[in-house]
């Protein structure tokens, strides 16, 4: 049987390294609060409970992360990591194991938790140490002669030998929830930040009798701590790199790895390709053979097997079918919607509309609150004026329509199957289909008019 477990994550510190009126976990990591993550990643596991102890920007927290389905414990004066666990221990079941995770170590994988566990359910103190590059900052972990753990000690109150030891503290550990409840009610504060430190119960669980078993993660991106931006700035970029490693694990083609960035979830067909600085957010599907160019934007985006979105594309809460050619420049906003085979070229602006099967629409326009036909061909500078300043109204062009270019659509207004329409025209009435309509003053020509030709003194 497996043991039960508690998950309490601590997210209750402001993060002042953050300079920041966010909450520290709630800085965003790849689009989410980076407690989002973590609890995502917890949630795999299948605890028996898990208690997130918040506190600083408590309001915030709780409205950001409201459909959670967490324990949520105020802690509401920081005093400390220890002190923080001590307002989770009455919510814990109290036989089992407790694993102990930071809001600010938000990529720790499910692996590495489930280890962590089960060494703790040998009656033990497991603990996740790492040994980064440069230790700074973190708790280092001191071990006598025969290598045994013996205590964790906090930076500033190291001596230079301590400061020293490469070996750190994730913060991440796991143990006994009788155990922990009784050395958290022994902790003590006098040291130099006056707080609270989980971590003395290291040197507790030694004096107890009790094993200090050590694990260390797969990779040590994994356990970096996120104190201020440029520690995020630098996990952000781990994040968005094993992203675009599973990728192209997947078959995808992304042109620059490090240049890529998914802020939400990214599906993709087979033989996809994405240039750099392509920024992906929400949730985008990009069907077979789709090719996205440099530096566009897709947020809610579903793109249909074929198409092709040239660079500098914006394209938001629209849904492109198959073969499309999309820009360079162009921008689809929400409730949008394109067949097949659809053409809408540089600075076209299209919006709430349905565009049919072969239609294109190439430069210059804005397509608003419209329904568009089969095989219409949309010429520059096209308008729909949709909005009379208090509603907003309908266009509908039926098939085979054509429009000359800089036509102005008064919305209301429908434009039959088949019509063409005259290059410069003020569209208010219905057009009728087949025909060829057009608003257009007479062309005159004013004989005998000379152009000046003295500029006048002043
Ligand atoms: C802590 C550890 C250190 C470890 C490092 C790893 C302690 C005393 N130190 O240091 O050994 O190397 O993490 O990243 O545990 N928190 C609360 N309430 C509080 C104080 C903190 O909930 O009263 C939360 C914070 O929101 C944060 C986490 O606990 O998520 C860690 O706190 P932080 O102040 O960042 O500790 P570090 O100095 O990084
Ligand atoms: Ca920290």
């Amino acid at each position: 049987m497996i043991t039960p477990f508690n998950i309490v994550i601590l997210a209750a510190g402001r993060g002042a390294r953050m300079k920041s009126d966010l909450p520290k976990v709630l800085q965003p990591l790849g689009g989410r609060p980076m407690l989002a993550h973590l609890l995502e990643a917890v949630r795999k596991i299948e605890p028996l409970q898990i208690c997130v102890v918040y506190g600083y920007g408590g309001d915030q927290v709780r409205q950001v992360l409201a459909a959670e389905d967490v324990t949520w414990v105020l802690q509401a004066e920081q005093r400390g990591t220890g002190h923080a666990v001590m307002q989770a221990l009455p919510h814990l079941a109290s036989s089992g194991v407790t694993l102990i995770l930071y809001g600010d170590v938000p990529l720790v994988t499910q692996d590495t938790m489930r280890n962590l566990t089960a060494l703790a359910v040998q009656d033990c103190v497991a603990l996740l140490t790492a040994n980064p590059d440069d230790p700074t900052g973190y708790g280092r972990i001191v071990r006598n002669d025969a290598g045994a753990v013996t205590r964790i000690v906090e930076e500033n109150d190291a001596d230079t030998a301590t400061r020293a030891i490469n070996e750190i503290n994730t913060g991440l550990m796991a143990l006994p929830t009788q155990r922990l409840a009784d050395w958290l009610g022994r902790l003590r504060n006098d040291n130099s930040q006056g707080e609270y430190y989980l971590t003395d119960i290291i040197a507790m669980a030694v004096a107890d009798g009790v094993a200090i078993q050590t694990s260390q993660p797969a990779h040590t991106s994994e356990t970096a701590g996120v104190n201020d931006k440029i520690q995020l700035a630098g996990l952000e970029r781990q994040l968005q790199h094993d992203i675009a490693r599973n990728l192209m694990a997947q078959g995808v083609t992304v042109l620059d790895p490090s240049r890529l960035d998914v802020r939400g979830s990214l599906q993709c067909g087979r033989d996809v390709s994405i240039d750099v600085g392509c920024v992906f957010e929400g949730d985008v599907v990009l069907g077979d053979n789709v090719q996205v160019g440099a530096y566009c934007v897709l947020t809610d985006a579903n793109i249909g097997a074929g198409s092709r979105i040239a660079p500098f594309s914006h394209l938001a809460g629209a849904t492109v079918g198959q073969n499309n050619r999309i820009g360079p420049y162009a921008r689809l906003r929400p409730g949008t919607e394109l067949a097949a085979e659809v053409h809408i070229g540089n600075f076209v602006e299209i919006k709430n509309s349905h565009v049919d099967t072969g239609s294109k629409i190439n430069h210059l326009s804005y397509v608003g609150d419209s329904t568009v036909g089969k095989q219409v061909n949309i010429g520059a500078g096209t308008i729909t004026c949709n909005y009379d300043g208090v509603n907003k109204h309908r266009t509908v062009i039926e098939d085979d329509v054509f429009i000359g270019s800089d036509t102005q659509l008064i919305a209301p207004v429908t434009v039959g199957k088949g019509a063409t329409i005259g290059a410069g025209s003020t569209i208010t009435r219905n057009v009728s289909g087949g025909m060829l309509t057009l608003s257009r003053s007479a062309q005159t020509t004013v004989s005998g008019w000379q152009r000046p030709n003295n500029k006048i003194k002043e």
